[in-house]
């Protein structure tokens, strides 16, 4: 088993750090930044249907319905398309409003998850074309595709997703890519930015996994919280939403992502001295706004722990901690901004002595009801 892990403690670990090279197979083959040309074969077949969509509807569970939440809104900025992103099991059960002209999204790891399985099967009897995001290769859902685009992550062991997160990432944004070229709602330069943008992730994901030992630290100051609030908008919001899935899945600690802004609504009552606040605050469109909301909360003496820019100077000084990351254009940032806080939920249940890679009453893939 120590020599399957590949000298990590932990699938869990090992799958976080493989990350460069996932993401790189997921662009291998597609992405050619030098020549600012993006091949997708399996989409080529449907790409009339997909460029004409009248609505893009993406079905997921799970860590797959984050990265469907951050591929709404890298279509919707690149595609034109309205886009909405459904749980399978809410969607399959309300005889959904779906048929020809519609396109789903179904993105699943294991391509086996049985209420995606089955919210696309209806859709498709319905007249929906579907593409599949799916990581095993010839899985139920994949088969039941009309079109598709492998995530290439490799075997996922660690019941908590990580690198099939941020492949799905990376290929989601292939797919806005390709649709939005094709039809003209971005611009070549645009374009052509995004795919060096994505050719540098590997590289920025790299840099980002040398903060473990930082993280660690963190870790080990904040293990004994009771919860934790995520907090991000924009393109980070789903992140926030993922960072708190993990730490729940791997530490059993109760957490809770939010998009900051909504924070008002609710979960600012939560906030005193003993809450740890974990905000996406990198440098985008959204970034003044993030920064008042960190604002808030130190103003009600929360412990705010800020996923950065490198080069930041205004939050750290705010903050309790801070954990630099590459910059990157708002549409990938997810894909970097999300490695923190894998391992921060790792680095916490380890510190628990939990058993990380098969955390209780969790399964890797939910093929039954
Ligand atoms: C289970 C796994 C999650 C995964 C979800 C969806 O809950 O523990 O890691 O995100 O299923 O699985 P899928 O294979 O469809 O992506």
């Amino acid at each position: 088993a120590a020599i399957e892990k590949g000298g990590y403690d932990h699938f869990m670990l090992k799958e976080i750090f493989e990350q460069p090279q996932t993401i790189f197979d997921s662009l291998r083959g597609r992405l050619d930044a030098k020549n600012g040309t993006l091949t997708m074969g399996g989409m080529r077949e449907y790409a009339e249907v997909l460029n004409n969509a009248k609505r893009i509807i993406i079905v997921a569970c799970g860590t797959s319905w984050h990265a469907g939440l951050v591929a709404e809104y890298m279509i919707e900025e690149l595609c034109r398309i309205p886009v909405e992103v459904e749980y399978a099991s809410e969607f399959r059960y309300r005889n959904p409003v779906v048929g020809a002209g519609d396109v789903i999204i179904a993105v699943s790891q294991s391509g086996e998850t049985a209420d995606t399985l089955v919210a696309i099967e209806a859709a498709k009897e319905k007249g929906a074309i579907i593409l599949g995001v799916c990581n095993v290769v010839g899985s139920s859902i994949a088969r039941l595709s009309h079109a598709g685009a492998y995530t290439h992550a490799g075997p996922e062991i660690g019941v908590a997703s990580t690198k099939a997160f941020t492949a799905q990432l990376a290929v989601l944004c292939l797919v806005g890519l390709k649709i939005g070229i094709d039809k003209g709602t971005i611009t070549p330069q645009r374009f052509q930015h995004l795919l060096d943008e994505l050719e540098q992730t590997p590289e920025k994901v790299a840099i980002a996994l040398n903060l473990d030992n930082q993280i660690k630290q963190i870790a080990a100051k904040y293990k004994d919280a009771r919860d934790f609030l995520y907090l991000g908008r924009g393109y980070n919001f789903p992140v926030a939403l993922e960072g708190a899935l993990k730490l729940k899945e791997i530490s059993y600690i109760h957490a809770e992502g939010y998009p900051a802004a909504e924070m008002k609504h609710g979960p600012i009552a939560l906030v005193d001295e003993n809450l740890p606040v974990v905000i996406v605050a990198t440098k985008d469109s959204y970034y003044e706004k993030v920064v008042s909301n960190i604002q808030e909360i130190k103003a009600r003496k929360g412990k705010v722990i800020a996923v950065v820019t490198e080069g930041d100077n205004i939050i750290p000084p705010m903050v309790d901690d801070v954990i630099f990351v590459p910059a990157a254009d708002e549409l990938v940032a997810p894909i970097i901004s999300v490695i923190p806080l894998q391992l921060l939920a790792y680095h916490i249940g380890v510190l628990k002595g939990l058993d990380v890679d098969k955390p209780r009453n969790l399964a890797k893939s939910v093929t039954v009801e």
